[in-house]
């Protein structure tokens, strides 16, 4: 079934990025999914069609007002529920959640459909995301200017785990993170030429031993889970096999 992804925001163009280009766009064509962005500004009440006013208590900046967010919000719902989605999901993009991991991903991929509320400015009302959000979602401990980049992540990151819209249906198993590779960081890649600035590619590769290349991949993702990220090692039943890898790896790095 093609996923429905809604986009409250005042920049609807800035998704163009994801609509027009790449892996994202190919999706689009397939119908895998399919985007509708609505702006807050057609659904402002005043004569002047505001959308933001200045914060109740003082302080720098404005706040995106809850009228026009929830009519917005309400009009999205509606064409989802249209469209055959049968209970929508509207996600808070905001830097005040947990940063979303590979596993978070997987989760909202399973939703048929969700609504992106963008925040911009200091944010939007806080009884928005009291009556009407479902779920807060952050891409990372830091601050962007707005939830539009945010939300393009979070759609790129599923749309790319829906089934036929990766030319290759093998590579999004094999990513880091993936359960396919048991959560690891990915293997090194090497391509034409054999040699270049003086490297030559590891010889296992160009050995056509696909046992033994297959063995040298598994080594080289442990090893670099294990050096740039060895949280994510911990609380995994490893074979015997991978238990003794890891030993190696450990001895060879405190040398
Ligand atoms: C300038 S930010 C507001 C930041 C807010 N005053 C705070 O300190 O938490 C404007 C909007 O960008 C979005 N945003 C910023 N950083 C984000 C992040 N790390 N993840 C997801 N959305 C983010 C949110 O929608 C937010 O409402």
């Amino acid at each position: 079934m093609t996923k429905h992804y809604g986009v409250i925001t005042l920049f609807a163009e800035m998704f163009d990025a994801i609509a027009d280009f790449g892996v994202t766009r190919r999706g689009l064509d397939e119908k895998a999914w399919q985007l509708q962005c609505w702006n807050p500004r057609d659904f402002a009440v005043n004569a002047y069609k505001s959308i933001d006013d200045r914060p109740y208590g003082g302080g720098p900046g404005m706040v995106m007002m809850a009228e026009p967010l929830t009519a917005a919000l309400d009009a999205a719902v509606k064409q989802q529920v249209a469209n055959g989605v049968v209970k929508p999901k509207v996600v808070y993009v905001t830097p005040q959640a947990k940063p979303i991991t590979d596993a978070g991903i997987r989760e909202l991929a399973t939703e048929d459909g969700l609504i992106f509320l963008c925040g911009r400015y200091e944010g939007i009302d806080e009884r928005v995301i009291e009556s009407r959000v479902d779920l807060e979602v952050s891409i990372g401990d830091y601050v962007l200017s707005g939830g539009e980049l945010a939300a393009m992540v979070l759609i790129d990151a599923m749309v790319r785990l829906l089934p036929g819209v990766l030319g290759d249906g093998q590579s999004a198993v094999e990513d880091s993170f993936s359960p396919g590779r048991d959560g690891l960081l990915d293997h090194p890649h090497y391509t034409r030429p054999e040699s270049w600035n003086g490297e030559a590619v590891p010889p296992v590769l160009m050995s056509g031993d696909h046992a033994k290349i297959d063995a040298w991949r598994r080594r080289q993702a442990l090893a670099r889970t294990f050096e740039r990220r060895a949280d994510l090692l911990e609380g995994k039943s490893w074979n015997k096999q991978d238990l003794k890898l890891l030993e190696e790896i450990r001895r060879e790095q405190k040398k």
